[in-house]
Protein backbone atom coordinates (compact mmCIF):
# COMPACT_ATOMS: atom_id res chain seq x y z
CA UNK A 1 0.00 0.00 0.00
CA UNK A 2 1.54 3.62 -1.26
CA UNK A 3 1.11 6.24 1.07
CA UNK A 4 -0.07 9.47 -0.75
CA UNK A 5 2.33 11.26 -1.54
CA UNK A 6 1.66 15.17 -1.56
CA UNK A 7 1.64 17.00 -5.01
CA UNK A 8 1.14 20.93 -6.41
CA UNK A 9 -0.20 21.56 -10.39
CA UNK A 10 1.48 24.83 -11.66
CA UNK A 11 -0.88 26.36 -14.08
CA UNK A 12 -3.83 24.86 -12.01
CA UNK A 13 -6.58 27.06 -13.48
CA UNK A 14 -5.77 26.18 -17.23
CA UNK A 15 -7.23 23.20 -19.65
CA UNK A 16 -4.78 21.03 -18.34
CA UNK A 17 -4.41 22.13 -15.15
CA UNK A 18 -8.18 21.30 -14.40
CA UNK A 19 -7.86 18.06 -15.64
CA UNK A 20 -4.69 16.89 -13.49
CA UNK A 21 -7.35 18.01 -10.94
CA UNK A 22 -9.96 15.78 -12.31
CA UNK A 23 -7.95 12.22 -12.70
CA UNK A 24 -5.73 13.29 -9.24
CA UNK A 25 -9.18 14.07 -7.34
CA UNK A 26 -9.43 10.35 -6.14
CA UNK A 27 -5.62 9.16 -7.01
CA UNK A 28 -4.44 5.82 -4.61
CA UNK A 29 -0.75 7.35 -4.58
CA UNK A 30 -1.15 11.22 -4.87
CA UNK A 31 -2.70 14.00 -3.24
CA UNK A 32 -2.95 17.38 -4.63
CA UNK A 33 -2.29 19.69 -1.41
CA UNK A 34 -0.79 23.21 -3.42
CA UNK A 35 -2.62 24.91 -6.89
CA UNK A 36 -0.43 28.06 -8.32
CA UNK A 37 -1.35 30.03 -11.75
CA UNK A 38 -0.78 33.40 -12.64
CA UNK A 39 -0.98 37.04 -10.66
CA UNK A 40 -4.33 36.90 -12.51
CA UNK A 41 -5.78 33.90 -9.98
CA UNK A 42 -2.93 34.28 -7.10
CA UNK A 43 -4.80 34.73 -3.30
CA UNK A 44 -8.13 34.07 -4.80
CA UNK A 45 -10.00 30.30 -3.95
CA UNK A 46 -9.26 28.15 -6.74
CA UNK A 47 -13.51 28.25 -7.05
CA UNK A 48 -13.36 31.58 -8.05
CA UNK A 49 -10.21 32.04 -9.98
CA UNK A 50 -10.78 28.89 -12.34
CA UNK A 51 -13.31 28.72 -15.35
CA UNK A 52 -14.12 24.99 -14.38
CA UNK A 53 -14.79 23.60 -18.19
CA UNK A 54 -15.23 20.25 -17.22
CA UNK A 55 -18.02 17.74 -17.66
CA UNK A 56 -17.44 16.74 -13.56
CA UNK A 57 -17.92 18.79 -10.77
CA UNK A 58 -15.09 20.62 -9.71
CA UNK A 59 -14.24 19.12 -5.74
CA UNK A 60 -15.28 21.23 -3.33
CA UNK A 61 -12.39 20.55 -0.98
CA UNK A 62 -9.99 22.03 -4.50
CA UNK A 63 -12.80 25.04 -4.80
CA UNK A 64 -12.08 26.01 -1.43
CA UNK A 65 -7.98 26.27 -1.84
CA UNK A 66 -6.27 29.16 -2.17
CA UNK A 67 -4.33 29.42 -5.38
CA UNK A 68 -0.76 30.23 -4.44
CA UNK A 69 1.96 32.44 -5.99
CA UNK A 70 3.67 30.44 -8.53
CA UNK A 71 7.22 29.92 -6.59
CA UNK A 72 9.02 26.74 -5.15
CA UNK A 73 8.44 28.32 -1.35
CA UNK A 74 5.72 26.21 0.19
CA UNK A 75 5.50 23.90 -2.70
CA UNK A 76 5.53 20.92 -2.40
CA UNK A 77 8.57 18.65 -3.68
CA UNK A 78 6.57 16.90 -6.50
CA UNK A 79 4.91 19.35 -9.08
CA UNK A 80 3.05 19.07 -12.17
CA UNK A 81 3.40 21.63 -14.75
CA UNK A 82 1.26 23.18 -17.00
CA UNK A 83 2.41 25.89 -18.40
CA UNK A 84 2.60 27.47 -21.39
CA UNK A 85 5.78 27.15 -22.92
CA UNK A 86 7.37 30.93 -22.68
CA UNK A 87 6.62 30.68 -18.71
CA UNK A 88 7.55 26.64 -18.35
CA UNK A 89 10.85 28.09 -19.84
CA UNK A 90 11.50 30.22 -16.55
CA UNK A 91 9.55 28.69 -14.27
CA UNK A 92 10.47 25.02 -14.33
CA UNK A 93 13.73 25.52 -13.95
CA UNK A 94 13.42 27.20 -10.47
CA UNK A 95 11.25 24.39 -9.11
CA UNK A 96 13.55 21.73 -10.62
CA UNK A 97 16.58 24.16 -8.68
CA UNK A 98 14.44 24.38 -5.58
CA UNK A 99 14.28 20.04 -5.27
CA UNK A 100 11.31 19.08 -6.78
CA UNK A 101 10.29 16.32 -9.13
CA UNK A 102 8.45 18.65 -12.33
CA UNK A 103 6.46 16.52 -14.24
CA UNK A 104 5.92 18.76 -17.24
CA UNK A 105 3.64 19.18 -19.97
CA UNK A 106 4.93 21.99 -21.76
CA UNK A 107 7.17 21.98 -24.93
CA UNK A 108 9.95 24.13 -23.18
CA UNK A 109 12.80 21.01 -22.30
CA UNK A 110 10.93 18.51 -24.00
CA UNK A 111 13.88 18.25 -26.91
CA UNK A 112 16.84 19.77 -24.21
CA UNK A 113 19.60 16.80 -24.43
CA UNK A 114 19.61 16.19 -20.89
CA UNK A 115 15.41 16.13 -20.20
CA UNK A 116 13.95 13.02 -20.97
CA UNK A 117 10.76 12.90 -23.25
CA UNK A 118 8.91 10.05 -22.58
CA UNK A 119 5.67 7.93 -22.47
CA UNK A 120 6.05 5.10 -20.49
CA UNK A 121 4.69 2.17 -22.51
CA UNK A 122 7.04 3.36 -24.85
CA UNK A 123 10.83 4.55 -23.53
CA UNK A 124 10.79 4.48 -19.87
CA UNK A 125 14.98 3.06 -20.58
CA UNK A 126 14.94 6.70 -21.40
CA UNK A 127 14.28 8.28 -17.54
CA UNK A 128 18.03 8.03 -16.20
CA UNK A 129 18.63 11.35 -18.47
CA UNK A 130 17.37 12.64 -15.16
CA UNK A 131 20.66 12.21 -14.01
CA UNK A 132 22.57 14.16 -16.34
CA UNK A 133 20.32 17.51 -14.84
CA UNK A 134 22.86 20.34 -13.03
CA UNK A 135 19.34 20.26 -10.91
CA UNK A 136 19.34 16.71 -9.95
CA UNK A 137 22.92 17.30 -9.02
CA UNK A 138 22.45 19.68 -7.06
CA UNK A 139 19.34 19.85 -5.09
CA UNK A 140 17.56 16.23 -5.84
CA UNK A 141 15.07 18.02 -8.51
CA UNK A 142 14.93 17.10 -12.28
CA UNK A 143 12.53 17.71 -15.44
CA UNK A 144 10.28 14.99 -16.81
CA UNK A 145 8.38 15.88 -20.05
CA UNK A 146 5.62 13.96 -21.84
CA UNK A 147 5.17 14.76 -25.49
CA UNK A 148 2.76 17.15 -27.72
CA UNK A 149 -0.54 15.81 -27.58
CA UNK A 150 -0.28 14.56 -31.04
CA UNK A 151 2.54 12.74 -30.48
CA UNK A 152 1.38 10.28 -27.63
CA UNK A 153 -1.04 8.96 -29.73
CA UNK A 154 0.90 7.90 -32.77
CA UNK A 155 4.33 7.22 -31.01
CA UNK A 156 1.92 4.63 -28.99
CA UNK A 157 0.75 3.19 -32.43
CA UNK A 158 3.99 3.07 -33.68
CA UNK A 159 6.11 1.96 -31.33
CA UNK A 160 4.67 -1.76 -31.30
CA UNK A 161 5.65 -1.67 -35.41
CA UNK A 162 9.09 -0.32 -34.81
CA UNK A 163 9.82 -2.83 -32.65
CA UNK A 164 8.61 -5.22 -34.98
CA UNK A 165 9.69 -4.34 -38.55
CA UNK A 166 11.31 -0.95 -38.70
CA UNK A 167 9.77 2.11 -39.86
CA UNK A 168 11.80 4.00 -42.91
CA UNK A 169 9.10 6.72 -43.51
CA UNK A 170 6.09 8.29 -42.11
CA UNK A 171 3.36 10.79 -43.93
CA UNK A 172 0.82 11.87 -40.80
CA UNK A 173 -1.99 14.58 -41.46
CA UNK A 174 -4.12 15.94 -37.86
CA UNK A 175 -7.50 16.63 -37.30
CA UNK A 176 -6.84 18.61 -33.77
CA UNK A 177 -9.38 19.32 -31.14
CA UNK A 178 -10.48 22.68 -29.69
CA UNK A 179 -9.43 22.12 -26.22
CA UNK A 180 -5.34 21.80 -27.67
CA UNK A 181 -5.16 25.21 -27.51
CA UNK A 182 -6.43 25.68 -23.93
CA UNK A 183 -9.12 28.44 -22.61
CA UNK A 184 -10.36 30.34 -24.25
CA UNK A 185 -8.24 28.89 -27.31
CA UNK A 186 -9.04 29.16 -30.94
CA UNK A 187 -11.55 32.22 -31.23
CA UNK A 188 -15.41 30.80 -31.63
CA UNK A 189 -15.74 32.67 -35.56
CA UNK A 190 -12.72 31.51 -36.16
CA UNK A 191 -13.33 27.59 -35.86
CA UNK A 192 -17.39 27.65 -36.05
CA UNK A 193 -17.81 25.44 -39.42
CA UNK A 194 -14.26 25.80 -40.31
CA UNK A 195 -11.30 24.01 -39.99
CA UNK A 196 -7.83 25.97 -39.71
CA UNK A 197 -4.90 23.94 -41.67
CA UNK A 198 -1.95 25.85 -39.32
CA UNK A 199 -0.98 25.46 -35.81
CA UNK A 200 1.69 27.35 -34.87
CA UNK A 201 4.95 25.06 -34.37
CA UNK A 202 2.84 21.66 -34.32
CA UNK A 203 4.06 20.09 -37.15
CA UNK A 204 7.81 20.45 -36.03
CA UNK A 205 7.09 19.46 -32.54
CA UNK A 206 5.45 16.28 -33.77
CA UNK A 207 8.33 15.26 -36.28
CA UNK A 208 11.11 16.70 -33.63
CA UNK A 209 9.67 14.82 -30.33
CA UNK A 210 8.26 11.10 -32.90
CA UNK A 211 11.62 10.60 -33.24
CA UNK A 212 13.14 11.55 -29.95
CA UNK A 213 10.31 9.49 -28.83
CA UNK A 214 11.45 5.92 -30.68
CA UNK A 215 15.19 6.70 -30.27
CA UNK A 216 17.60 4.38 -28.82
CA UNK A 217 19.06 5.34 -24.86
CA UNK A 218 22.94 4.38 -25.42
CA UNK A 219 23.08 5.18 -21.57
CA UNK A 220 24.58 8.94 -21.76
CA UNK A 221 21.96 10.22 -24.66
CA UNK A 222 19.07 9.82 -26.51
CA UNK A 223 19.94 8.84 -30.29
CA UNK A 224 16.95 9.89 -32.89
CA UNK A 225 15.60 7.27 -34.61
CA UNK A 226 16.55 7.23 -38.32
CA UNK A 227 13.25 7.98 -39.86
CA UNK A 228 12.02 10.26 -42.73
CA UNK A 229 9.38 12.10 -40.81
CA UNK A 230 6.40 14.76 -42.76
CA UNK A 231 3.55 16.01 -40.59
CA UNK A 232 0.22 18.39 -41.64
CA UNK A 233 -1.59 20.02 -38.61
CA UNK A 234 -4.83 21.14 -38.78
CA UNK A 235 -7.57 22.27 -35.83
CA UNK A 236 -11.09 20.99 -36.45
CA UNK A 237 -14.68 21.82 -34.62
CA UNK A 238 -14.11 18.97 -32.52
CA UNK A 239 -14.26 19.58 -28.48
CA UNK A 240 -11.68 16.80 -27.34
CA UNK A 241 -10.12 14.57 -29.30
CA UNK A 242 -7.22 14.33 -31.78
CA UNK A 243 -7.22 11.94 -34.65
CA UNK A 244 -4.63 11.78 -37.23
CA UNK A 245 -4.25 9.68 -40.41
CA UNK A 246 -0.90 7.67 -41.17
CA UNK A 247 0.64 6.36 -44.19
CA UNK A 248 3.65 4.01 -43.27
CA UNK A 249 6.99 2.65 -45.06
CA UNK A 250 8.27 -0.05 -43.18
CA UNK A 251 11.73 -1.85 -43.17
CA UNK A 252 10.74 -5.15 -43.38
CA UNK A 253 7.74 -6.71 -45.00
CA UNK A 254 4.21 -6.73 -42.93
CA UNK A 255 1.19 -8.58 -43.24
CA UNK A 256 -2.17 -7.20 -42.28
CA UNK A 257 -2.57 -10.07 -39.66
CA UNK A 258 0.80 -9.22 -38.24
CA UNK A 259 0.13 -5.61 -37.67
CA UNK A 260 -3.04 -6.31 -35.59
CA UNK A 261 -0.72 -8.88 -34.09
CA UNK A 262 2.32 -6.02 -32.86
CA UNK A 263 -1.21 -3.97 -31.76
CA UNK A 264 -2.55 -6.48 -30.04
CA UNK A 265 0.33 -7.51 -27.90
CA UNK A 266 1.28 -4.70 -27.09
CA UNK A 267 1.38 -4.62 -23.19
CA UNK A 268 4.56 -3.31 -21.70
CA UNK A 269 3.46 -2.33 -18.24
CA UNK A 270 1.45 -5.05 -17.66
CA UNK A 271 2.01 -6.61 -14.17
CA UNK A 272 3.18 -3.25 -12.80
CA UNK A 273 0.21 -2.12 -11.22
CA UNK A 274 0.34 1.83 -12.14
CA UNK A 275 -3.35 3.11 -11.64
CA UNK A 276 -3.58 5.31 -15.02
CA UNK A 277 -1.88 3.02 -17.21
CA UNK A 278 -4.48 1.10 -19.43
CA UNK A 279 -4.56 -2.44 -20.15
CA UNK A 280 -4.68 -2.50 -23.76
CA UNK A 281 -2.46 1.17 -24.67
CA UNK A 282 -3.24 0.42 -28.41
CA UNK A 283 -7.02 -0.22 -29.49
CA UNK A 284 -8.09 -1.63 -32.77
CA UNK A 285 -11.21 -1.16 -34.10
CA UNK A 286 -13.01 -3.23 -36.62
CA UNK A 287 -15.88 -0.80 -37.85
CA UNK A 288 -15.38 0.73 -40.91
CA UNK A 289 -16.27 4.37 -39.77
CA UNK A 290 -14.43 4.08 -36.59
CA UNK A 291 -11.78 5.51 -34.77
CA UNK A 292 -14.41 8.94 -34.18
CA UNK A 293 -13.56 11.58 -31.65
CA UNK A 294 -17.07 11.14 -29.65
CA UNK A 295 -17.29 7.62 -29.46
CA UNK A 296 -13.83 6.13 -28.96
CA UNK A 297 -11.94 9.02 -26.87
CA UNK A 298 -12.13 7.19 -23.54
CA UNK A 299 -11.41 4.49 -24.25
CA UNK A 300 -9.32 2.81 -21.84
CA UNK A 301 -10.41 6.03 -19.48
CA UNK A 302 -9.16 8.15 -22.00
CA UNK A 303 -5.47 6.43 -22.00
CA UNK A 304 -5.73 4.38 -24.68
CA UNK A 305 -4.96 5.26 -28.36
CA UNK A 306 -7.32 3.88 -30.65
CA UNK A 307 -6.16 2.50 -34.31
CA UNK A 308 -8.23 1.41 -36.80
CA UNK A 309 -9.30 1.94 -41.07
CA UNK A 310 -6.15 -0.09 -41.17
CA UNK A 311 -5.86 -0.72 -45.11
CA UNK A 312 -3.19 -0.80 -48.06
CA UNK A 313 -0.94 2.38 -48.51
CA UNK A 314 -0.51 3.17 -52.84
CA UNK A 315 1.96 5.44 -51.96
CA UNK A 316 3.79 3.81 -48.90
CA UNK A 317 3.61 0.34 -47.37
CA UNK A 318 0.39 0.73 -44.83
CA UNK A 319 -1.82 3.57 -43.97
CA UNK A 320 -4.36 3.70 -40.83
CA UNK A 321 -6.19 5.86 -38.51
CA UNK A 322 -5.31 6.76 -34.77
CA UNK A 323 -7.57 9.14 -32.15
CA UNK A 324 -6.41 9.26 -28.80
CA UNK A 325 -7.84 12.01 -25.62
CA UNK A 326 -5.61 15.41 -26.29
CA UNK A 327 -6.18 16.60 -22.32
CA UNK A 328 -5.66 13.12 -20.83
CA UNK A 329 -3.56 10.49 -22.79
CA UNK A 330 -2.50 13.65 -24.44
CA UNK A 331 -1.70 15.96 -21.48
CA UNK A 332 -2.23 15.58 -17.75
CA UNK A 333 -2.65 11.52 -17.87
CA UNK A 334 -0.08 11.29 -19.56
CA UNK A 335 2.09 12.90 -17.02
CA UNK A 336 0.20 11.40 -14.25
CA UNK A 337 1.72 8.03 -15.93
CA UNK A 338 5.01 9.45 -15.82
CA UNK A 339 4.98 10.30 -12.53
CA UNK A 340 3.43 6.94 -11.34
CA UNK A 341 6.23 5.09 -13.37
CA UNK A 342 9.01 7.28 -11.58
CA UNK A 343 7.32 6.62 -8.26
CA UNK A 344 8.07 2.49 -9.16
CA UNK A 345 11.62 3.18 -10.01
CA UNK A 346 12.09 5.17 -6.73
CA UNK A 347 12.92 8.62 -8.26
CA UNK A 348 9.65 10.36 -7.53
CA UNK A 349 10.41 11.94 -4.56
CA UNK A 350 13.64 13.84 -5.26
CA UNK A 351 16.83 13.03 -3.15
CA UNK A 352 19.26 15.34 -1.83
CA UNK A 353 22.05 15.49 -2.94
CA UNK A 354 25.20 14.25 -1.87
CA UNK A 355 27.80 16.41 -1.02
CA UNK A 356 31.13 16.72 -3.15
CA UNK A 357 33.22 16.90 -0.79
CA UNK A 358 31.39 14.45 1.57
CA UNK A 359 33.31 11.31 1.01
CA UNK A 360 31.24 9.06 3.39
CA UNK A 361 28.12 10.72 2.28
CA UNK A 362 29.06 9.76 -1.22
CA UNK A 363 29.66 6.32 -0.80
CA UNK A 364 26.60 5.74 1.10
N1 LIG B 1 -4.62 21.57 -24.02
C1 LIG B 1 -3.99 20.48 -24.46
O1 LIG B 1 -4.61 19.58 -25.07
C2 LIG B 1 -2.53 20.30 -24.20
C3 LIG B 1 -1.97 19.06 -24.49
C4 LIG B 1 -0.63 18.85 -24.27
C5 LIG B 1 0.14 19.84 -23.75
N2 LIG B 1 -0.41 21.06 -23.46
C6 LIG B 1 0.48 22.08 -22.91
O2 LIG B 1 0.13 22.29 -21.54
C7 LIG B 1 0.38 23.66 -21.19
C8 LIG B 1 -0.89 24.27 -20.63
O3 LIG B 1 -1.90 24.24 -21.64
P1 LIG B 1 -3.41 24.64 -21.36
O4 LIG B 1 -4.14 24.20 -22.55
O5 LIG B 1 -3.85 24.15 -20.02
O6 LIG B 1 -3.30 26.26 -21.29
P2 LIG B 1 -4.29 27.32 -20.62
O7 LIG B 1 -5.68 26.79 -20.56
O8 LIG B 1 -4.05 28.59 -21.35
O9 LIG B 1 -3.76 27.48 -19.11
C9 LIG B 1 -2.55 28.13 -18.79
C10 LIG B 1 -2.28 28.09 -17.28
O10 LIG B 1 -1.06 28.77 -17.01
C11 LIG B 1 -1.27 29.77 -16.01
N3 LIG B 1 -0.37 30.91 -16.20
C12 LIG B 1 -0.37 31.83 -17.20
N4 LIG B 1 0.60 32.74 -17.00
C13 LIG B 1 1.23 32.38 -15.84
C14 LIG B 1 2.30 32.95 -15.09
N5 LIG B 1 2.95 34.06 -15.49
N6 LIG B 1 2.67 32.33 -13.95
C15 LIG B 1 2.03 31.21 -13.52
N7 LIG B 1 0.99 30.63 -14.18
C16 LIG B 1 0.61 31.22 -15.32
C17 LIG B 1 -2.72 30.17 -16.20
O11 LIG B 1 -3.18 30.81 -15.00
P3 LIG B 1 -4.33 31.97 -15.00
O12 LIG B 1 -5.65 31.27 -15.10
O13 LIG B 1 -4.12 32.61 -13.66
O14 LIG B 1 -4.06 32.87 -16.16
C18 LIG B 1 -3.35 28.80 -16.45
O15 LIG B 1 -3.49 28.12 -15.19
C19 LIG B 1 0.89 24.35 -22.48
O16 LIG B 1 2.30 24.34 -22.49
C20 LIG B 1 0.35 23.45 -23.57
O17 LIG B 1 1.10 23.51 -24.76
C21 LIG B 1 -1.73 21.31 -23.66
Amino acid sequence: MHQRRKVGILGATGMVGQRFIQLLENHPWFEITWLAASDRSSGKLYGEAAKWKLDTPLPERIARMTVSPAVPQGAPKIIFAALDADIAREMEPAFAAAGCAVVSNSSAFRMHPDVPLVIPEVNADHLPLIEEQSWRKQSGGYIVTNPNCCAIGLVLALKPIQERFGIEALFVSTMQAVSGAGYPGVASLDILGNVVPFIKNEEEKLQEETLKLLGSWNGRAVEPLDAKLSAHCNRVAVEDGHMECVSIKLRAKASREELLEAWRDFTPLHGQALPSAPAQPVEFVTAEDRPQPRLDRMRGNGMASTVGRLRPCTLLDWKFTVLSHNTIRGAAGAAILNAEILEKLGKLEPQPAVEANDPVAALA
